[in-house]
């Protein structure tokens, strides 16, 4: 019988973004067995209502449980901004992390004078989850939340650079940085969408040298490490059996396709099955 601590972690994510954080969990917990959910039925969710996405996290979390998970990781940051509490409520024995609390923890210590920047999805600017955690570790802060929808599909076309990509992350990231007065200018970027860390490199020319950058994947990873020891949840068994499932509600080949521009492995589209949730 396989013990609760060799379960695979269930992540879950709207699409295919969440690979960002399925990678560096893979990173950070080399020895984990992970399901990957990518519910690409029904993405975009960062244009979506508090309520229609906390209803599709709940079915997917739904779905993982179903298979076995020991621990859950809500990758997608606008069902972590508007649906944390209802799936911790729903599923009380299953410890839950959400994106949005570890990244909001980094940027509140990588600030140097509390001047943050939140970039994220407009459901999630909506949602205020991230001015409120971020509050929650310093109350001082002085927050931004500016919503960047089109850099998700930027993104999914494969422009994290270039002239168009500079262009667009200028338009929305010069006001709060580079064209701000001293004084106003945010001193951390806190990257609050699952397709952001594929700008990081973009984003970092735009924001300057002198900018603290937090990206809630990998934060997200080392909250998930830290609670599995915690809980004695850690798995005993070799790196070398460790197993990656990938599930999509639809289009696998687009899974595959656009997994490369999150994920330095290539994923066929054979090994992407193909789950309903309803
Ligand atoms: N995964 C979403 C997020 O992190 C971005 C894509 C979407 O809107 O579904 O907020």
């Amino acid at each position: 019988m396989t013990a609760n601590r060799d379960l695979p972690i269930g992540v879950f994510d709207s699409g295919v973004g969440g690979l960002t954080v399925l990678k560096a969990l893979r990173e950070r917990l080399p020895a984990e067995s992970l399901i990957y959910l990518g519910d690409t039925a029904r993405l975009p969710y960062g244009t979506k209502s508090a309520a229609a996405v906390s209803h599709y996290a709940l079915q997917a979390a739904h779905a993982l449980v179903r298979m076995g998970i020991k621990a859950l990781v809500v990758a997608d940051n606008t069902s972590s901004a508007h649906a944390l509490e209802a799936l911790r409520a729903e599923f009380p024995g299953l410890p839950v992390t959400g994106v949005v609390e570890p990244g909001a923890a980094a940027a509140a210590l990588a600030s140097a004078q509390g001047r943050i920047v939140v970039i994220a999805t407009d459901s999630t600017v909506q949602a205020g989850t991230y001015p409120r955690a971020i509050h929650n570790s310093r109350p001082g802060a002085r927050v931004i939340s500016k919503a960047c929808p089109l850099f998700v599909s930027m993104v999914e076309e494969g422009m994290t650079d270039g002239p168009i990509a500079e262009q667009l992350a200028r338009h929305y990231l010069d006001p709060l940085f580079a064209n701000a007065d001293d004084g106003q200018k945010g001193d951390c970027l806190l990257l609050g969408c699952t397709h952001f860390p594929a700008l990081a490199d973009l984003l970092r020319r735009v924001v300057g040298p002198e900018t603290a950058m937090v990206d809630s994947a990998t934060t997200t990873a080392r909250a998930v490490e830290d609670l599995l020891e915690h809980r004695g949840l850690a798995t005993g068994r070799a790196p070398e059996r460790a197993r990656v499932r990938y599930l999509a509600t639809d289009a696998p080949d687009r899974f595959a396709r656009v997994a490369r521009i999150f994920v330095p492995w290539t994923i066929a589209t054979d090994e992407v099955e193909v789950v309903d949730l309803a």
